[in-house]
């Protein structure tokens, strides 16, 4: 599928919200091939967190739509400082998954922080216990850092989360290295 990629404005943050925890969390989730589900049971995030990331001076929340306008999948990213940008709240559609969707989103991520921020490293946080997901990110041309951040259990949404011992591992890709997969998919 050709996806077609904007950054979100506020009035794009509802169906954003619905998008982000559809992917997460919950039973709909369950539908994709990594998910949360069986971490976390809250809502990720609410309409109001998704309108603070679209408006962050220093960020953008981009969003990928099908032929017929649909949004399908969405990410954002912050300008950390000269060289590094953050990226985050990665969904692609549960229904959609695992047909190159995600390689595409990323791809035009790492493409869009270089054109724009000229940096030259991209930052994630992975739940530590989330193995095939960071196998993904790998494959992808991230590495482990061996640094983490503590999971922000006190900021869930409308929910809890289901294990006690959760943490972020960091992950991150120098975007100097155009790796093979990235290379296939361009
Ligand atoms: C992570 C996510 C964005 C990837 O999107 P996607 O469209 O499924 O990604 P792709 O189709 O490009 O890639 C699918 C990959 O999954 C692999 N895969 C498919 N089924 C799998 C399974 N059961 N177990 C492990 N890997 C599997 C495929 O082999 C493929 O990897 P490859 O391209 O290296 O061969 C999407 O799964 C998602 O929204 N997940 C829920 C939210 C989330 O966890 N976000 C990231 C938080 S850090």
């Amino acid at each position: 599928m050709h996806l077609q990629f904007r950054t979100a404005t506020p009035d794009d943050a509802s169906q954003l919200q619905a998008l982000v925890k559809s992917a997460y969390r919950g039973e709909t989730s369950r539908q994709g091939w990594t998910t949360e589900a069986d971490l976390v049971a809250d809502d990720r995030i609410d309409v109001k967190g998704i309108t603070a990331k679209i408006t962050a001076p220093d960020g953008v929340v981009l969003m990928a739509t099908d032929d017929d306008g649909a949004l399908v999948a969405c990410c954002e990213v912050v300008k950390r400082s000269a060289d590094l940008a953050y990226f985050g709240l990665f969904a692609v559609d549960p229904r959609r998954q695992g047909g190159g969707l995600g390689r595409q989103v990323l791809n035009y991520t790492e493409d869009y922080c270089r054109r724009i921020w000229s940096v030259t490293k991209l930052e994630m946080n992975v739940i530590w216990t989330r193995d095939e997901l960071i196998s993904w990110y790998i494959r992808r041309g991230f590495r482990k850092t061996g640094k983490s951040k503590p999971f922000p259990y006190e900021e869930l949404v409308n929910g809890a989360a289901l294990r006690d011992d959760l943490y972020f591992d960091v992950l991150e890709k120098d975007l100097n290295t155009r790796t093979a997969a990235s290379a296939d998919a361009a």
